[in-house]
């Protein structure tokens, strides 16, 4: 088989890419990424000489520039990790999200269409449902709960979710799409909260909490998804929507206070901001479905999974260094000072 993987220098699909890469020997694996802000060469550079992977450079936008890869390339199955995935920035400016997140994965599709691609595999978000209340723990997202979203991020995903949907039955093109719960783990950008707070709290930084730090995430080790994906892809019916997700919630706090206590740094750095405007309260996935029709299990609980990322970013300083060194000096002095 022949893969493409858009937004593979991502944090998800920088993962997925190296499960594939090993996993596949015998298939072969083209990262196609434009490298923005988010993307990062470095996170492919232990499969960039293997055999059986490619890295392109390009857009998926850029309608030419896919119609022209898609004909020479004769992809069986495309993953799309390929997004604007921060909620803050999205805030900030929706623009760019409405362009690359909904036109994008049209560009995408019709090329699957015009080159009789055999799977084009959607990943999307558990935002797209909107949030759950605090004082409801029995409340769970499932497949059928409406779209209902929040910010110009989610609602982005959720318009990719509906044209996803909607070239499958107009057109019949073979789709699958996954909603996922917050992803941890190695090549995540520091930006979002795991790892800006391991970042962070490693320089005796203050640690920017949103509102009172009681909203809550269900987090899945990086891992975990990217292998539900490879079931999906391989054993998921076309035209189904998997929920995925390890019933893992923890309120931001918690999640704080657990990467500084395995630091060892005071709770005293922790300093609460203005909150983040739409902020969802809490997310929480069914994964049900996944777990009964293609028997799929996560590997990781939170409690392992946070000590093997902590372990990862101490290990691994260059990475991640040259990023908080960098542009993103600015972009945090913008979002956070004065807040
Ligand atoms: P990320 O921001 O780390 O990576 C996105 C990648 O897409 C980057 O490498 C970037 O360069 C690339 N990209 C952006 N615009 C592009 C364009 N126009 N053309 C080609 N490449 C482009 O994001 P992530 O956290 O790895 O998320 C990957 C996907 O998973 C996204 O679709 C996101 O919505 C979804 N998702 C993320 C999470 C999470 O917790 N991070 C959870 C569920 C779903
Ligand atoms: O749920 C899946 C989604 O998870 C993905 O679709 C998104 O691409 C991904 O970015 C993530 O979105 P969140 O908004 O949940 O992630 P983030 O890391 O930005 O924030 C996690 C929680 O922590 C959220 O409640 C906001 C809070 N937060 C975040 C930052 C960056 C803080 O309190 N302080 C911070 O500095």
């Amino acid at each position: 088989m022949k893969i493409l993987v858009t937004g593979g220098a991502g944090f998800i699909g920088g993962n997925f890419a190296h499960m594939m890469v090993r996993k596949y020997p015998e298939d072969q694996i083209v990262v196609l990424d434009a490298l923005t802000y988010a993307g990062n060469l470095e996170t492919l550079e232990p499969i960039m000489n293997e055999p059986n992977f490619r890295f392109v450079k390009g857009d998926i936008r850029d309608r030419a520039f896919i119609d022209t890869l898609f004909e020479n390339e004769k992809f069986d199955v495309v993953v799309n990790f390929a997004a604007e995935s921060h909620v803050d920035r999205s805030i900030e400016n929706p623009e760019i999200f409405l362009e690359t997140n909904i036109m994008g994965v049209q560009v995408l599709m019709d090329a699957c269409r015009k080159y009789s691609v055999k799977r084009y595999h959607q990943v999307s978000t558990d935002e797209v449902y909107g949030d759950l209340p605090l004082d409801r723990p029995d409340l769970l997202f499932h497949e059928d709960t409406p779209l209902q979203t929040s910010s110009p991020y989610s609602a982005s995903k959720a318009a990719a979710d509906l044209l996803v949907h909607a070239y499958h039955r107009t057109y019949g093109l073979p789709v699958t799409i996954s909603r996922c719960s917050n992803n941890y783990g190695p090549y995540h950008f520091p930006e979002k909260l795991i790892p800006l707070v391991i970042s962070r709290a490693l320089a005796d930084e203050s640690i920017p909490v949103y509102g009172e730090g009681a909203n809550v995430r269900d987090w899945l080790y990086v891992t975990d998804h990217c292998s539900a994906i490879d079931l999906i892809i391989r054993k998921g019916k076309v035209g189904e929507v998997y929920n995925i997700g390890g019933h893992n919630e923890k309120s931001n706090l918690e999640v704080v206070k657990t990467i500084l206590k395995a630091l060892g740094k005071s709770e005293d750095l922790i300093t609460y901001v203005k909150d983040r405007p739409g902020h969802d309260l809490r997310y929480a996935m069914d994964p049900t479905k996944i777990e009964t029709e293609l028997g799929w299990e996560p590997e990781f609980r939170f409690e392992e999974g946070i000590q093997e990322t902590i372990k990862w970013y101490l290990a691994n300083k260059d990475w991640w260094e040259h990023i908080v060194s960098g542009e993103y000096q600015e972009y945090y002095n913008r979002m956070y000072l004065n807040r």
